[in-house]
């Protein structure tokens, strides 16, 4: 089941990552608040996934708008992109896509209006499809870092769930099975959320991978047993510098593998690379609600109610941690500031 449909009389389906692994369900965002409840809820998760679906609800939200004046129409339209823009601060992609389609949408402004949805709908189309290629290309170039038989770690999960196709960390390992080559993955569980227990297992399992999941306070243990060759991860956003904001606990993975000498690879599309923000230092971390660590997914609370929590989203590792950055354009080692500079030029 896709993650993420436009169906062909326009209905906007995801399928609603909460219920994973133990249920497959579609769930139908028609409003604004529902499609901001999407995203914040992590029903619909992942930076490049999360660029793609607000690219499909900016259209939408567009052809809701109705008759009005182009100068309305498009400040209505920026006003839904403001407030979808607002639903989670790490990840650009989701930016990235809304500026796209606030660029289409201006370029498409003194067309007639069904001439000018028909360019957002292309546009949503186009991210979607873009999507999947550089998923495609990021998956290659990955693929060239690792041997068959390797033990891979990673955190989180960005697969296909999290982006379209094949998926960004996991796509070399996912690509490669379809080869033929075979790999052993450690899935960190990735508290408080459980991406990696309930999400990458999920994927990895059903495309045959040998998986094994382990709590995010077991990667030390398994690295120094020589069982990883290789850390894969994605990411959120990517500053000038290379330092970059994963899943919280990507930190700490990236200094474990540095101590026990393992390569620690990060994979994301050029769209997350934010030139704005010169260090991981500028990039604003989101900070979720502490029932995530204190109540959720046990059956009973496991911390005193009053209990104080620090709950971030994210983390940001350091590029001198980070052995090299894997794009749909090619890999980037250090200096960072100057290969990723030559990525994003025509970006
Ligand atoms: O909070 P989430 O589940 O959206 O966090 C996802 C991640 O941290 C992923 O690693 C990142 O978005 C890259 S997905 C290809």
């Amino acid at each position: 089941m896709d993650n993420i449909r436009l169906t062909e009389n326009d209905e906007l389906r995801i399928l609603d990552q909460t219920l994973l692994p133990s249920e497959e369900k579609e769930i139908r965002p028609k409003t604004a608040e529902d499609m901001f409840e999407a995203i914040t809820s992590l029903r619909v998760r992942g930076a490049p996934a999360i660029g793609i679906f607000s690219a499909y609800c900016m259209y939408l939200l567009a052809k809701d708008i109705g008759e009005a004046e182009p100068r309305a129409f498009y400040d209505k339209l920026a006003e839904y992109g403001a407030y979808l823009n607002s639903s989670r601060p790490t990840a650009v992609n989701l930016s990235w896509a809304i500026e796209k389609m606030l660029g289409a949408a201006k370029n498409s402004l003194d067309k007639p209006r069904d001439e000018l949805l028909a360019a957002l709908r292309r546009e949503a189309v186009g991210i979607h499809g873009d999507d999947i290629a550089k998923c495609r290309a990021i998956s290659e170039y990955g693929l060239t870092l690792i041997r068959d038989g390797d033990g891979i770690l990673t955190h989180c999960n960005a697969g296909p769930l999290a982006t379209s196709k094949y998926g960004t960390a996991l796509g070399p390992v996912l690509l490669g099975t379809e080869r033929g080559m075979n790999f052993r993955v450690f899935a960190d569980e990735t508290r408080p959320l459980l991406q990696g227990a309930r999400l990458t297992t999920y994927e990895l399992s059903r495309a045959g991978v040998d998986t094994t999941l382990i709590c995010d306070n077991m990667a030390s243990a398994v690295m120094k047993n020589g069982w990883v060759q290789a850390c894969f991860v994605g990411c959120d956003r990517v500053a000038a510098n290379g330092d970059v904001a994963n899943k919280t606990g990507t930190n700490g993975v990236a200094i474990l593998a540095r101590h026990y000498g393992i390569p620690f690879y990060v994979l994301g599309p050029t769209s997350t690379i934010d030139t704005n923000c010169k260090t991981g230092a500028d990039i604003e971390i989101e900070l979720r609600d502490p029932e995530e660590i204190k109540s959720k997914f046990f059956a009973k609370p496991v911390a005193p109610s009053g209990v104080k929590c620090y709950n971030p989203a994210f983390d940001v590792t350091e590029h001198a941690l980070i052995t090299a950055i894997v794009t749909e354009k090619g890999i980037c080692r250090e200096p960072y500031g100057e290969s990723l500079k030559q990525l994003t030029m025509d970006n």
